[in-house]
Order: C-alpha cells, then structure tokens, then sequence
C-alpha cells in the first residue's frame, strides 16, 4: 500500500511513523509513505497556500489552486483508490472503515487546517471524508496519522501475531473483555477463576459474555448496528 499524505505542517504528523509498527510496516516494505508540503505547490514568490473567506468570517481558507496542482501531480504518476480528507464535518471512522482502506492500493489522504479547505477541493478531487471524532482539532494532521494507524495495523503481516488485529474491541462490533496476567492476586484482587482453568471452551464463553456486557454498559449503540 502507498500512502501520499498532504499537509501544510509535515512535521506535525511524521514522527508517528518514525517508531513502533508504524516504522515496522514501511521497513517490512508492506506500506509506503510519502508526505507533501503543501507549501511547495503555493502561488507567487510568497508560496500562498490560503486566503480570506468569501463573505466575510474569521479563520483562513486553503485555495483550490495548489491543492489541484499536488493531486494532479499525484494522480499523474500513478491510481488512487481514494482521495481522503480529514475534517470534523464527516462521518465518524470505525473499524469497518479502517478494515475497507487496509485493503485499498493507493490512497491520497489531505489534511485541513485554518477554517479548512475551499469546497471546490472536496467536491472536485475527495472521494472520502473522515472526522476521528466530534471535537474540532487544530488541524487535519494528528487525525490523519490516527487513520493511518487504524489503517496500517491491518495489513497482512504488519502485526506478528496475525490474530491479535481480529481480536481488538470493535472487529464484531464489541468491545473487548477484561485482560489480565501475573500475579493471579494482588492487594486481594484476584484474577477470574474461570481464566485459570486451562477449560478454553468455558474461557471463550467467559470472554464472549464479558465482552456482551461491556459493550450493553458502555457503548451499547454498538448493540444497535
Ligand atoms: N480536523 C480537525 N478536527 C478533526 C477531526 N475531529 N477529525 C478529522 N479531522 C479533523
């Protein structure tokens, strides 16, 4: 997979990447990542990457112009499956979501920042729009290398244990149950029975019904999907 991430602040989101299974997955040659400055593609001598709103209000707008010219440049040299852009006016990501792009081959992924970017970019060049959540950050940087890590750690052969991704809270819709591991008591707090058993059945089930009511205590809108 080869992900080209457009930016005005590439510092902002590279060093998530640098480490951990971020950096292992590009090292294994399983995904590819490439960060543009949106500032390269500005206009004039001053390299303008943003202007005043039309009608009047606070906050800049990044320009359709530059924006234009990094996709085209982009899409010269190669197919998108998507073109994403991070924004809080979107639908929420989930695991659904993230499953569907591990499989894509390439994707553009373009961060907002200031008041976001002219609506001409998304109604023109977005195929996807994503918000990680109903609160409004600085700008689109931080979600994208959240997306990017949902994303990347459900490549085949990213993780090292190929189950552990089809375990995590929220693969089926739940969340997941309780964990534990030595010592079996601690303070008077002890670890389930049931968990000590070696009866893997009756650990299973054990799991299933934890994760039930978890999920019906916690997050029970999941139930609803
Ligand atoms: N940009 C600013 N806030 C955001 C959010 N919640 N999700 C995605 N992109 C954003």
């Amino acid at each position: 997979m080869r992900i080209d991430i457009i930016t005005v602040s590439p510092e902002l989101i590279q060093s998530p990447f640098e480490h951990s299974i971020l950096k292992r997955a590009q090292d294994k040659g399983l995904v590819s990542v490439h960060f543009h400055n949106l500032r390269d593609y500005g206009l004039g001598s001053y390299k303008q990457i943003d202007d005043t709103q039309f009608g009047g209000g606070a906050g800049m707008v990044l320009m359709l112009e530059p924006i234009d010219t990094c996709i085209s440049e982009l899409k010269s040299q190669r197919d998108y499956d998507e073109v994403i852009y991070m924004t809080p006016d979107a639908k929420t990501l989930n695991q659904g979501t993230a499953n569907t792009l591990s499989l894509k081959e390439n994707i553009i992924i373009l961060t907002g920042h200031y008041k976001g970017v002219d609506q001409r970019v998304r109604d023109l060049f977005v195929t996807k729009e994503i918000s990680i959540g109903d609160y409004v950050l600085s700008g689109g940087e931080l979600a994208a290398a959240v997306l990017c890590d949902a994303v990347i750690r459900l490549i085949p052969g990213v993780l090292g244990d190929e189950t552990s991704a089809l375990t995590d809270s929220f693969q089926d819709n739940l969340l997941s149950p309780p964990v534990y591991t030595r010592p079996a008591s601690y303070k008077g707090l002890t670890v389930p029975e049931v968990l000590r058993s070696g009866n893997f059945p009756k650990i299973d089930a054990w799991r299933a019904d934890q994760a039930y009511e978890r999920t019906k205590n916690i997050r029970p809108d999941l139930l609803d999907d």
